[in-house]
């Protein structure tokens, strides 16, 4: 029997970490957060001084990242870095070399690795596209781009940073904008996956939405 996959694709800031994470934890499947292998890819190579177009250099670099995910936390050579790849500067970074396509074929088979019994539930741009075309339920999830950036200007001033939403805003857009216009694997709507559209949703409504619709398929 195939291991079953839950593919969530969508924008930056739309909350599809969160939703993934808390489904994975309902079902008891494995959780996988692709944007992170992006992310500490693009961390490795600023710590090792590794130009963000020497596309050779990062996949090798993505192929070889000593990553670990454990305690809900990623490990990047033992070190938490959980923290550190969530700034502003590391997901630009992240968003750049996703559009390089020798990165994107050196974290294919990272990512398939982790579709193990009893299941899992990951989210990214092209999980349900590229990475598991086979998936078991594939869900587009997003919101308008101001509540995505009303959303992580909350959690910024939640934890005692600065923040300036209408700079949140313009970064989540030209994001956003990249994403959707690269050549590889674009961000998009695939023609077999549900749209969920959490604009005016709480996060146990969007769970429960992605449970119901799992349920009713296996
Ligand atoms: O989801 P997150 O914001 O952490 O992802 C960081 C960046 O990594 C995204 O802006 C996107 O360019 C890239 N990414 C990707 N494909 C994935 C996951 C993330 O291209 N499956």
């Amino acid at each position: 029997m195939t291991v079953p996959v839950i593919a969530i694709d969508g924008p930056s800031a739309s909350g599809k970490g969160t939703v993934a994470a808390l489904v994975a934890s309902r079902l008891g499947f494995h959780y996988l957060d692709s944007g992170a292998l992006y992310r500490l890819t693009a961390l490795y190579a600023r710590l090792d001084e590794i130009e963000l177009d020497d596309e050779e250099a990062l996949a090798e670099a993505a192929l070889t990242l000593p990553v670990e995910f454990r305690d809900s936390q990623v490990w990047l050579a033992g070190e938490d870095v959980s923290e550190e790849i969530r700034a502003e500067v590391i997901g630009m970074g992240a968003s750049k070399i996703a559009a390089l396509p020798a990165v994107r074929a050196a974290l294919l088979e990272r990512q398939r690795a982790f579709r193990q019994a009893p299941g899992l539930v990951t989210d990214g741009r092209d999980m349900g596209s590229v990475v598991f075309p086979d998936a078991t339920l594939k869900i587009f999830l997003t919101a308008s781009a101001e509540e995505r950036a009303d959303r992580r200007y909350k959690q910024l001033i939640n934890k005692g940073e600065s923040a300036n939403l209408q700079q949140i805003l313009d970064d989540i857009e030209a994001r956003d904008a990249r994403d959707a216009a690269r050549p590889v694997a674009p961000l998009r709507q695939e023609p077999d996956a549900k749209r969920l559209d959490t604009t005016e949703l709480t996060v146990d409504q969007a769970v429960e939405t992605v449970l119901g619709w799992y349920q009713s398929l296996v």
